[in-house]
């Protein structure tokens, strides 16, 4: 069973990555609206992922016999910028989330509930790859600066991005 502490902490991650999913869902529709249709496709592949966090979180809870609580979902932004700017937000967004993270795992351990941050070790890696997918994303635009043709080069390679 789950204190209420962490279930409660739990919920909030749940909301944290159903947020992710709807930014990355809206970075795609940036990116299709200004014909980047390749970086649309790696967004919208993120966007699935995060959903499938969630549900790991939510179906994690069930099996512990605890309650799931949705929260309401602000508006993402909907006007990104450049990639690079795209690409700045994704990186400052999964800082955030990792930091999240961290603070649940701190929760589970005041809390000495062992299953739940051996759950959470799976989330802890996995936000090391999606830190460092963003950064190198980041540094390859930097590279590139705003040369069309790198740029279409890099949509293209973007594009071909497909789910784990
Ligand atoms: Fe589910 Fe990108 O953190």
């Amino acid at each position: 069973m789950l204190s209420q502490t962490v279930q409660d902490a739990i919920n909030t991650q749940i909301h944290h990555e159903f947020y992710s999913s709807y930014l990355y869902l809206s970075m795609s529709a940036y990116c299709d609206s200004i014909n980047l249709g390749g970086f649309a496709k790696w967004l919208r592949v993120q966007n699935g992922e995060e959903g499938e966090h969630a549900i790991k979180l939510f179906n994690y809870v069930t099996s512990r016999g605890g309650k799931v609580v949705l929260q309401a979902l602000e508006q993402p932004p909907v006007e990104f910028g450049k990639p690079l700017e795209i690409f700045t937000a994704v990186l400052e967004h999964e800082k955030k989330i990792t930091a999240s993270i961290t603070k649940l795992y701190e929760v589970a351990v005041k809390e000495a509930d062992y299953p739940t941050q051996f759950m959470l070790q799976w989330f802890i890696t996995e936000q090391v790859e999606e830190e460092k997918n963003a950064m190198d994303i980041l540094e390859q635009l930097k590279m590139v600066g705003d040369a069309p043709v790198s740029l279409m080069m890099m949509d293209r390679a973007l594009g071909m991005r497909a789910r784990k």
